[in-house]
């Protein structure tokens, strides 16, 4: 027997394996991809950059990044068997339940399909990091019975994922805001989708099983999830003034408020800093304050009242909205940036592979006699 667990505290402060991309301080409240705090990322890094950063472990220079953007834009387009596949869904399933199908399939379409080296890993890894953003904006347009558009390759992904979901060229100031929250969003070290993704990595599975076992974790609203559910909630109090009764019944019923509370962090989580900051700008910017105020009033009660602070789930959702986004393809836009840190966590896990199965602490019955079928 090894050393155990305390049952019931789902894995907390345990330190399942080594990793070089991620590192979090939960008291403190940092993050930093590959040592880089996430502060000067969101500040002055761009999504495609922080690609780079966790996939090869450094900063591009300038030549290497101007490679890698045309080499992530060249990956954009997805199988037409793929889109088929989309059409066959029901319009009202959930796009993380179409995007987890269809990530699974593309394991069957892609070019590299069966090579299980790690130089097609590797190419794997780069083509699903551009191909994520191209299916949620296929899952959209296609539920929508809109015309599917093809990628842009002189646009950043960013703004190209913008571009195909909305259909028409985004304004510079939301490109900037989906590039942030890309950045914001691509990785944290051993969370349970990612965790997820490096257990069957483990088990040398592929990479396109990796990944759809990453989406399966995240659309759980204890996880990524957790975006779409703040939306709706939002919705559910409407205004500032109902804010303060929703909160206080919502606790009292012992009911968990989404946005709220962390695995790990014990003070503010860093990402939420930029996402408060952005959701207030876009919301000024097109003169509607109005998610921005109530969450902020959210916000307050809820710090006030049960001493939580905001996770990154809290304010992405009203920035996601001002963007014009649906509030079922909050979960899906995760993924479009998750998949960055996913796949270098395959890649990091097969590079250094160990199958990962831990034990349990078995609490049922011993020595149980087996009573024959007509004794029973
Ligand atoms: C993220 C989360 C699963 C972390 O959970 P955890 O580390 O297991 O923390 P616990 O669930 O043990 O919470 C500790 C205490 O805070 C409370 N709590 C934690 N998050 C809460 C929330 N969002 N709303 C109300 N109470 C919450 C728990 O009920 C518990 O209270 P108790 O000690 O009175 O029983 C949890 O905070 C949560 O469910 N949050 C809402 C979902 C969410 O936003 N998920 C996205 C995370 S990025």
């Amino acid at each position: 027997m090894t050393d155990t667990v305390k049952p019931g505290t789902g894995l907390r402060n345990v330190v399942a394996g080594e990793s070089s991309i991620c590192s979090i301080d939960g008291e403190r409240g940092v993050l930093a991809y590959r040592g880089i705090d996430i502060h000067a990322l969101a500040e002055q890094s761009t999504f495609e950059e922080v690609v780079f950063l966790l996939h090869r472990g450094r900063l591009p220079n300038r030549a290497e990044l101007a490679a890698f953007v045309q080499e992530l834009a060249r990956e954009r387009s997805v199988p037409a068997a793929a889109i088929a596949l989309l059409r066959l869904f029901p319009a009202a399933a959930h796009p993380m339940t179409s995007l987890r199908t269809v990530v699974s399939a593309l394991g069957a379409l892609d070019p590299d399909a069966g090579d299980e080296t790690l130089p097609a890993n590797s190419r794997k890894a780069l083509r699903l990091t551009a191909q994520m953003a191209s299916l949620v904006a296929a899952i959209e347009r296609v539920r929508r019975g809109k015309e599917l558009l093809v990628p842009d390759p002189s646009l950043s992904h960013a703004a190209n994922f913008l571009y195909m979901l909305r259909g028409e060229p985004p304004a510079p100031a939301a490109v900037r805001a989906m590039d942030v929250a890309l950045i914001l969003h691509a990785d944290h070290e051993f969370n349970a989708s990612t965790f997820a993704a490096r257990v069957a990595a483990s088990t040398l599975a592929d990479m396109h099983g990796a990944i759809a076992a990453a989406l399966a974790t995240l659309k759980g609203p204890l996880h990524g999830g957790a975006n779409e559910a703040v939306m709706n909630m939002l919705e559910e109090i409407g205004s500032p003034e109902r804010a303060e009764a929703w909160v206080r019944d919502a606790l009292a019923a012992k009911k968990k408020i989404m946005g709220f509370g962390h695995a790990v962090y014990r003070t503010e989580d860093p990402r939420a800093t930029h996402l408060r900051r952005m959701s207030r700008q876009l919301g000024e910017a097109q003169g509607d304050r109005r998610w921005y105020d109530l969450s902020e009033k959210i916000e307050g009660l809820v710090r006030a009242q049960k001493k939580l602070y905001a996770n990154v789930d809290f304010y992405s959702a009203s920035v996601y909205h001002t963007l014009g986004i649906a509030t079922d393809l909050f979960t899906p836009v995760f993924a479009v940036s998750r998949i960055a840190g996913w796949t270098a966590h395959v890649l990091e896990q097969l590079t250094n592979n160990r199958l990962i199965r831990p034990e349990s602490e078995y609490t049922g019955p011993r020595d149980v006699t087996y009573v024959p079928m007509n004794q029973r």
